[in-house]
């Protein structure tokens, strides 16, 4: 077996029985043909930022270094070919620098790019399907690379095609953004709605954004977490009413016509959760949402943990909370909502 302790950032001690760093397409196909010769599960990982291994994996795991980025442009637009192992929050600086502006609100999100349309990262008003133009897969079975246009990856809030039809056998291997040469900036969320829109500066949304994440997330090399451990739920026009006239101040989100999206984080915190701990797991201080390793947290800890949220939340009103990060077993993906149940 081998530590999986590099390779994740929940910090909590887990193993595979095989990890293999994957540099070319080739030597992809080639250990997975091999892990399913010897009847072993195959788990995809980039860097880990978004997984809680519940128990030790007994197979192999691939983790996503295929590296290289291909820049080309026409008189409107930028477009990046960024190969999956390259690190997101490298990529948005780096295209910063390069004058190509887009990614500024995406800033500091852990990860690989590969794993971004997997649940459509998202943060300060942007999503990964606004500046996606295609993402590329890789079909295990058939051994051949497809391409699928944003549209065909069905992106939503912390979904996509690639947590459902094509979650098995399959991996992205590489995305494509398009990002407009006519900048806007986007600064309807929280803080970045004081800066001014007619004067603003890419470079000064990317310091906003870095500035606010730093003051509330915890930094995963100090501090073991998967950043929000919830989505925030999304709750009928109706439910959102009962509950305003009870909370006037609650945080909302309009949704498609007759939903509402709540802030967990505000629903954690309203339940006096901030600070409490099992074991060594705890509910981050500065961010009810995040769940935190406190230096020597187990997997039981944090699922007792988050059974304990899940459940105050559901007291207090009446929503139920469904975690955000990925839940691995011993033979791969297991169903993260009912664990916590
Ligand atoms: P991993 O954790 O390695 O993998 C995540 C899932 O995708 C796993 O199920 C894995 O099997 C699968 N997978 C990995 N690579 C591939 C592939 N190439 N093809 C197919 N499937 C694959 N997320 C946000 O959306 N917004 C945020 O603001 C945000 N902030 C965060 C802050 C912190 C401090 C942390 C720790 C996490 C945060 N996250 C956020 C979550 C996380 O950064 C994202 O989900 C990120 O995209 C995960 O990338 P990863 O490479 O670490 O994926
Ligand atoms: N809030 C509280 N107490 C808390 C936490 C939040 O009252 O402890 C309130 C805030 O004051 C605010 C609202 O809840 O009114 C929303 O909080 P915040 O802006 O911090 O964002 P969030 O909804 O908690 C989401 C994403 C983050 C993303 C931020 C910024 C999800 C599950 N999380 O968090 O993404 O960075 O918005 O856009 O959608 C992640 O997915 O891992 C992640 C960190």
């Amino acid at each position: 077996m081998q530590s999986l302790v590099n390779y994740h950032t929940f910090a909590i001690p887990a193993q595979a029985k095989t990890v293999l760093e994957i540099t070319a397409v080739e030597q992809l196909k080639q250990a997975w043909a091999q892990a399913k010769l010897a009847n072993e599960p195959v788990l995809l990982l980039g860097e880990g930022s978004n997984v809680l291994f519940v128990k030790d994996f007994q197979g192999t795991v691939l983790v996503n270094r295929l590296k290289g980025i291909e820049h080309t442009q026409d008189s409107d637009f930028h477009y990046l070919h960024v190969n999956g192992g390259e690190n997101w929050h490298n990529l948005v600086a780096w295209s910063l620098n390069q004058g190509i502006y887009g990614l500024e609100n995406l800033a500091l999100i852990p990860g690989c790019a590969g794993s971004a349309p997997v649940q459509n990262i998202g943060a300060y008003g942007v999503e990964f399907k606004d500046v996606c133009d295609y993402v590329d897969v890789l079909d295990f079975q058939k051994g051949e690379v497809f391409r699928l246009s944003a549209s065909e990856c069905q992106f939503a809030y912390r979904t996509s095609v690639f947590k459902h039809k094509y979650a098995a056998d399959f991996m992205v291997v590489a995305v494509g953004l398009k990002l407009a040469k006519a900048w806007q900036p986007v600064l309807k969320y929280g803080s970045l709605a004081n800066l001014d829109q007619s004067a603003v500066s890419a470079q000064q949304v990317f310091d906003e954004v870095c500035a606010v994440r730093r003051a509330k997330l915890p930094d995963p090399k100090q501090t073991g977490n998967a950043g929000s451990f919830f989505k925030n739920p999304v709750v009928t026009q109706r439910q959102f009413q009962d509950l305003q006239s009870e909370y006037p101040n609650i945080p909302h989100f309009p949704q498609e016509e007759g939903f509402v999206k709540l802030a967990a984080g505000w629903l954690i915190d309203r339940c006096g959760l901030k600070g409490y701990q099992i074991g060594g797991a705890a509910v981050h201080t500065q961010q009810a949402l995040v769940l935190v390793n406190m230096g020597n947290a187990t997997s039981s800890d944090v699922v007792e943990l988050a059974h304990h949220v899940r459940q105050a939340v559901a007291a207090k009103f009446d929503v139920y909370l469904s975690p955000e990060v990925r839940f691995i077993g011993e033979l791969g993906e297991v169903n993260a909502e009912n664990t916590i149940s």
